[in-house]
């Protein structure tokens, strides 16, 4: 049976101890993962966005067990993923890759591309002879554009692009399903980032990849994915098909709407990272906000945002928001959202 779901991630929790320090601060944790629930489907795009330091890179190494969980769950096809021994997740690993956003502290620059590529053939066991992964590492790399004159070259003998490619290839190289890329196009020049996103496109089509992308481009994820999940402060507050809906136009949370009016429309082109700003401070992860995390920040709190936290529940088919008023954004934001995303699509189209 094939199931539509790859991923089901079920009140997944990561809180990080902070060090007992001169305060005597003992039992004091970063709640960076702090309750998600989700799913993530067979040969889809998931993009995951939010400001720095809300739990996206911690939400990703959960689901590819690189670390342990406070608490909850995961299913990989069906597989609990934090139920696995060591021997078994070996296994699994086979069917998981990951990029990082900078290509050259995640390559060893004391190793050649060709030992970079052989790495995880030999971990998993594939291929029976020198020869045999030779090949296919040939393979991978004219794959994702590059070719047997790279073998021998160390990571800083090529571009950063170049070593992008690399990093890919690395994440693929095993045939996996689920590859999580977790901003792999925010250290790259811009003219570099568009020959990767479609590299990332073409080789998900060809290899039936599902994606886990993360990054604080709105627009990257308005272009590659199919649904896009909002987090603030270790939760999920929206989740929302960009595909039905055509664009990420039609919001309901009012941090999602903040986020979007925040996409500098003037000189995106030119900026390397967008810089997200939504007014207001990052409140602590530590010590969280009761009721809606986001109140405090939410010019249109009640009462009840303050003591009562909004679930996310799905208000039209396939969008999920953690909101109590959600009509509130709708009417007041909304409208200005979709406003920003046409012209910074024509923008980009290359109009005016
Ligand atoms: N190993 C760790 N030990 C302690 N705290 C951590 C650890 N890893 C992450 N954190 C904290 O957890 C929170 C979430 O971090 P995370 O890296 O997941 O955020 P992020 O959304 O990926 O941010 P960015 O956009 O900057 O990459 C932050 O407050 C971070 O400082
Ligand atoms: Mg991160």
């Amino acid at each position: 049976m094939v199931r539509d779901d790859l991923i089901i991630v079920k009140d997944l929790k990561k809180y990080f101890p902070i060090r007992a320090g001169l305060f005597g601060t003992k039992g004091v944790f970063v709640r960076a993962v702090d309750g998600v629930s989700l799913t993530i489907k067979r040969g889809e795009t998931f993009g995951l966005a939010g400001e720095s330091g809300c739990g996206k890179s911690t939400f990703a190494r959960l689901l590819l067990r690189l670390i342990e969980p406070t608490a909850g769950k995961v299913l990989f096809d069906g597989i609990d993923l934090f139920s696995l021994s060591k021997k078994e997740l070996r296994k699994l690993r086979r069917r998981m890759g990951i990029v990082f956003q900078d290509p050259k502290s995640s390559l060893n620059p004391r190793m050649t591309i060709y030992n970079i590529l052989k790495r995880p053939l030999e971990i998993h066991g594939i291929g029976s002879s020198k020869e045999e992964r030779l090949n296919m590492i040939i393979e991978i790399l004219e794959k994702v554009g590059l070719g047997e004159e790279h073998l021998n070259r160390y990571p800083h003998e090529l571009s950063g692009g170049q070593q992008q490619r690399v990093s890919i290839a690395r994440a693929i190289i095993t045939k996996p399903d689920f590859v999580v890329l977790d901003e792999p196009t925010s250290a790259l020049d811009i003219s570099v980032q568009a020959q990767i996103l479609n590299l990332l496109v073409k080789l998900q089509r060809e290899f039936k990849l599902t994606y886990l992308f993360i990054t604080h481009n709105l627009m990257v994820l308005q272009y590659i994915s199919d649904r896009v999940g909002i987090m603030y402060l270790g939760k999920v507050v929206e989740i929302m098909n960009t595909r039905d809906e055509l664009n990420l136009g039609k919001v309901y949370h009012p941090y999602t709407a903040f986020l979007m009016l925040s996409i500098p429309a003037v000189d995106i082109r030119e900026r390397r990272r967008d810089k997200i700003i939504v007014p207001g401070e990052v409140p602590s992860s530590i010590n969280p906000p009761t009721g809606c995390r986001f109140h405090p920040r939410c010019p249109f709190a009640k009462e009840e945002c303050k003591s009562k936290e909004p679930p996310l529940l799905e208000i039209r088919r396939g969008h999920y928001v953690a909101c109590h008023f959600p009509s509130i954004t709708e009417e007041k934001l909304t409208p200005y959202v979709e406003e920003r995303m046409e012209s910074i699509r024509r923008l980009l189209r290359g109009g005016s």
